[in-house]
């Protein structure tokens, strides 16, 4: 049998890169395209070596031209990313392009949307202003509605939430040395409060038993965590394992809030946005927890990374170690 078409959006980045080379290692099952905007970039060029077809196109440019870029898949991966532009409006029109896209293409046997919860509904009303996962769930939303047949016959969604956030983002996630020598981690949960966690490199190991699943992921979404953890035990792990004195201290969402206007140059409106994400979690609990999610975890036979064995993999980028 010929191998399959899979495009990746995102195949640069963490997710898609992460697809790409899981799938990489079944060169008799998957063939790989990659989209990207900028095919020159060193990320797409070492893809390319690897044997990875490139497709320039952007998410912006409409579904006409990603129609033509999905042309004889039989995979998409697809995500947005917020951050580019940090605007609903733009992430939910990307979205809807991937989603109109996908339903113009008559070989597509499975769309994964890797995507976020709606934050309103699942908080009970209490967050309003989480944006990057509201235009995420508002994709999802326009998916179910208005593309049934793509929703019924392809579609798995994805809900992450990354370890590697303490690499590419290491003042927010990772503890300062304070004067004293004590390493302090400032969050604005409980020292109880868990999140769902995750190795996003595991996103290739997840997508292969998607695509050997037939049709039991379609219509599905996963909770796509290995371990439900508080920062305050992960911080004493990492206490542990580089033999640093640690103090985990919770702030409120207001101070947490500034602390990412000043700290880390959020507007205020991004700051209030990922500040709610987080708060989510202190009110309501981990709430990929849900009835209503496959929980990745405890799918037979995909061994997930725990937080022990990314530290294992990886060195910190911790500021003053001796
Ligand atoms: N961090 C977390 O814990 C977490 C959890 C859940 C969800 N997310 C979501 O993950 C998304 C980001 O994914 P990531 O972390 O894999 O991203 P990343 O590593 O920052 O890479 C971004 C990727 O998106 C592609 N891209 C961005 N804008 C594009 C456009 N207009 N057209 C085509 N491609 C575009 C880039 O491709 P080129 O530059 O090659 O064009 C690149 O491959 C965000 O929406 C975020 O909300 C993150």
């Amino acid at each position: 049998m010929a191998p399959e078409k899979v495009v990746v959006i995102g195949a640069t980045g963490s997710q898609g890169g992460a697809v790409v080379k899981e799938l990489l290692k079944y060169p008799e099952c998957y063939q790989l395209r990659a989209l990207t905007r900028n095919p020159a970039k060193p990320a797409a060029q070492a893809l390319a070596k690897l044997g990875v077809e490139l497709y320039c196109a952007d998410l912006t440019s409409g579904p006409d031209v990603l129609a033509s870029a999905f042309s004889g898949a039989d995979v998409v991966f697809a995500l947005t990313d917020f951050w580019q532009t940090q605007s609903t409006d733009d992430e939910i029109a990307q979205g809807k392009a991937i989603a109109d896209a996908a339903a113009q293409t008559p070989t597509l046997k499975n769309l994964i949307w890797s995507a976020l919860p709606d934050p309103v509904k699942l908080s009970g009303g209490l967050f309003l202003n989480v944006h990057h996962w509201k235009g995420k769930s508002l994709v999802t939303e326009y998916i179910q509605a208005s593309k049934p047949e793509l929703w019924a016959k392809t579609t798995t969604i994805l809900f992450p939430n990354y370890f590697e956030n303490c690499l590419t983002t290491p003042d927010r996630y990772l503890p300062a040395k304070d004067a004293s020598g004590v390493y302090t981690l400032t969050f604005p949960h409980s020292p109880g409060t868990v999140m769902p966690n995750v190795a996003i490199a595991d996103t290739g190991k997840l997508v292969r038993t998607i695509l050997e699943g037939g049709s039991q992921y379609f219509e599905k979404t996963i909770a796509f965590y290995s371990q439900s953890l508080s920062e305050a035990d992960k911080l004493a792990t990492i206490g542990q394992r580089y033999n640093i004195p640690t103090c985990y201290q919770k702030s409120s969402s207001s101070e947490f809030q500034s602390l990412l206007q000043s700290r880390d140059g959020l507007s205020e409106e991004i700051a209030l946005d990922f500040a709610e994400q987080l708060m989510i979690f202190e009110k309501c609990g981990n709430v990929y927890a849900n009835e209503a999610f496959i929980q990745a975890a405890e799918i037979p036979g995909l061994k997930l990374k725990t937080w022990a064995e990314f530290l294992d993999e990886c060195e910190l980028p911790l500021k003053g170690l001796k």
